[in-house]
C-alpha cells in the first residue's frame, strides 16, 4: 500500500457554506421582520423536540469569532445567506439599514480575512407578509425578490463579487409545498409546481435586476440540489418511475435554466399539474449566468409504486451500503452526476462555463471527547471520498472550479432541529462555545496542499 497525492487544479477554491436562518439568531433584534421559517418553527409538530432558530448558533453576535475560525481552517471563500426580512422586514418597501450593517461588516471582515464573499439572497426564510400574500404560489412574488436582490446590491456591489440567487429551489417548492415538512408547511403538488416556476422567474428577474446595478465583473449564479437517480431493478416500470422522479428533482431546473424549456416527457404527463408559463417567462428563467453551483448529498435508488401520487415513484434504501443519519453515503454518485450533467448539459445553450461544488457534507452523532476533542473520524472519511469522486470528474473534463463544505457550523437543522450535525467546527448550543473538530484540521490540511492524500 502506497499513499498518493491526489492534486486539485491551480486555483480550485475551497470554501465552506452556512444559511442565515440557520446559523445567526437574533430573530427578533434590530428591526428584523419575520421570515415564514420563524412562525413555523413556532407552531407545534414542526420541528423536533419543538427546537427553533431563535438563537441558533447566535452568529449575529458572534460573528467576529467565526470570522476567526474560517481564517485558521484558510477558508478561500465563504458562502453565507442573507435574511430578507433583516433588509426589508415586510419584503417589500421600506428598507431596514440595520440589516445591511450587519451584512457590510459580515463582507467587510471576510475581505479583511482575504476571504472570498459569496452572498446568497435566498436560503428559505421568505417574509412572513409575502407569505400572507400567497407567498412562492403567487408571481408578484418573482417581482419583490428582484427589488430585494437590487436593494442588496446596491449596498455590497462594490465589494461582493459572487452572487447567488436561490438556494435548493427544489426543496423550496416539495418540502415546503407538497411534502409540508419545511415552512409554509403547506401539502398540495399543483401549488408546489406553480412554486417551482415563480421560483424559476424569480432567479431569471434576479438576475436582470442584479445586473442592471453591479459592476461588469460580477459574477452570478444559482445553486440546485442534484440527486443523481438510479432504477431499483431492471424492470421498465421501475426505469419509467426513476426517469420521472429525475425529472422532477433534476431536469425540470436544469432544462429552464440551461435550455430554456421544461422537460417534454413531463409536460406531457402531466399536463394539469404542470405550470402554464406566460409568454416570456422561459427567456427569463434563461437569462444566462456566469457559474452553476451543484449541493451534493446522496443519490436515490427508486422504485415504481402506484399509490405514491403524483410521481408514482418511491425511493428504497439498499441493504448492505453505508448510511448517515439521513442519507446513503454514496460517493461514487457525485462522479456520476457530474459526468451526466458534462455530457447532457455542457452544450446547452445557457450552460455556465464554471460549476462549483457548493454544499457536501454528512450528519453523524458528533461527541465531545474527555480531552476536550471530537474525533469525527467518519466525516473525515465522507470528506476524502467525495473528493476523490470529484477529482476523479475534474480529470474528465467537468469544469469544476471549487468546493465549499455543508458546513462551518454546526447548525439549526431545519425539522431536525438541532440534532443533525454537519459542522467542521462543534456548537455546544448551551454556552456556545465553538470547537474545531477532527475534520477541520484535515480540511485545513487540504486547503493548504490543494490536494488529498489517498492510500493504494
Ligand atoms: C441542504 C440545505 C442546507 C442543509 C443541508 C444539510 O439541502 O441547503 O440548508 O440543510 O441540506
Amino acid at each position: 500500500m502506497a499513499t498518493r497525492l491526489l492534486r486539485f487544479p491551480q486555483g480550485f477554491l475551497w470554501g465552506a457554506t452556512t444559511s442565515a436562518y440557520q446559523i445567526e439568531g437574533a430573530w427578533n433584534e434590530d428591526g428584523k421582520g419575520l421570515s415564514i421559517w420563524d412562525v413555523f418553527v413556532h407552531q407545534p409538530g414542526h420541528v423536533e423536540r419543538g427546537e427553533t432558530g431563535d438563537v441558533a448558533a447566535d452568529h449575529y453576535h458572534r460573528w467576529p469569532e467565526d470570522l476567526a475560525l474560517m481564517s485558521a481552517l484558510g477558508l478561500q471563500a465563504y458562502c453565507f445567506s442573507v435574511a430578507w426580512t433583516r433588509i426589508q422586514p415586510e419584503g417589500y418597501g421600506r428598507v431596514n439599514p440595520a440589516g445591511l450593517d450587519f451584512y457590510e461588516r459580515l463582507v467587510d471582515g471576510l475581505l479583511e480575512r482575504n476571504i472570498q464573499p459569496w452572498l446568497m439572497l435566498y436560503h428559505w426564510d421568505l417574509p412572513q407578509s409575502l407569505q400572507e400574500h400567497g407567498g412562492w404560489a403567487s408571481r408578484d412574488t418573482a417581482l419583490r425578490f428582484a427589488d430585494y436582490a437590487q436593494i442588496v446590491a446596491h449596498r455590497l456591489g462594490d465589494r461582493v463579487t459572487y452572487w447567488v440567487t436561490h438556494n435548493e429551489p427544489a426543496v423550496v417548492a416539495y418540502a415546503g409545498h407538497f411534502s409540508g415538512e419545511h415552512a409554509p408547511g403547506i401539502r398540495n403538488p399543483f401549488i408546489a409546481l406553480r412554486v417551482v416556476h415563480h421560483l424559476l422567474l424569480a432567479h431569471g428577474y434576479g438576475l436582470q435586476a442584479l445586473r442592471a446595478v453591479l459592476p461588469n465583473g460580477a459574477r452570478l449564479g444559482i445553486i440546485l440540489n442534484l440527486i443523481p437517480t438510479y432504477p431499483a431493478s431492471e424492470t421498465p416500470q421501475d426505469q419509467q418511475a426513476a426517469q420521472r422522479f429525475d425529472g422532477f428533482q433534476n431536469r425540470l431546473f436544469l432544462d429552464a435554466l440551461l435550455r430554456g424549456h421544461y422537460p417534454e416527457d413531463l409536460s406531457h404527463q402531466f399536463v394539469g399539474l404542470f405550470p402554464e408559463p406566460q409568454a416570456g417567462d422561459l427567456e427569463i428563467i434563461s437569462e444566462p449566468m456566469d457559474f452553476l453551483g451543484i449541493n451534493y448529498y446522496s443519490r436515490a435508488v427508486v422504485r415504481y409504486a402506484p399509490q405514491a401520487l403524483p410521481l408514482q415513484a418511491e425511493q428504497v434504501y439498499p441493504a448492505g451500503n453505508e448510511y448517515s443519519q439521513m442519507w446513503e453515503i454514496y460517493p461514487q454518485g457525485l462522479y456520476d452526476l457530474l459526468t451526466r450533467l458534462y455530457i447532457e448539459y455542457r452544450d446547452t445553450p445557457f450552460c455556465p462555463l464554471d460549476w462549483y461544488i457548493t454544499e457536501n457534507g454528512v450528519p453523524v452523532p458528533d461527541g465531545v471527547d474527555f480531552d476536550g476533542r471530537v474525533r469525527d473520524e467518519r466525516r473525515i472519511r465522507y470528506i476524502r471520498r467525495h473528493l476523490r469522486a470529484l477529482h476523479q470528474a475534474i480529470q474528465e473534463g467537468v469544469p469544476l472550479r471549487g468546493y465549499f463544505y455543508w458546513s462551518l457550523l454546526d447548525n439549526f437543522e431545519w425539522a431536525y432541529g438541532y440534532r443533525m450535525r454537519f459542522g467542521l467546527v462543534y456548537v455546544d448550543f448551551e454556552t456556545q462555545e465553538r470547537i474545531p473538530k477532527d475534520s477541520a484540521r484535515f480540511y485545513a490540511e487540504v486547503i493548504r496542499k490543494n490536494a488529498i492524500e489517498v492510500v493504494e
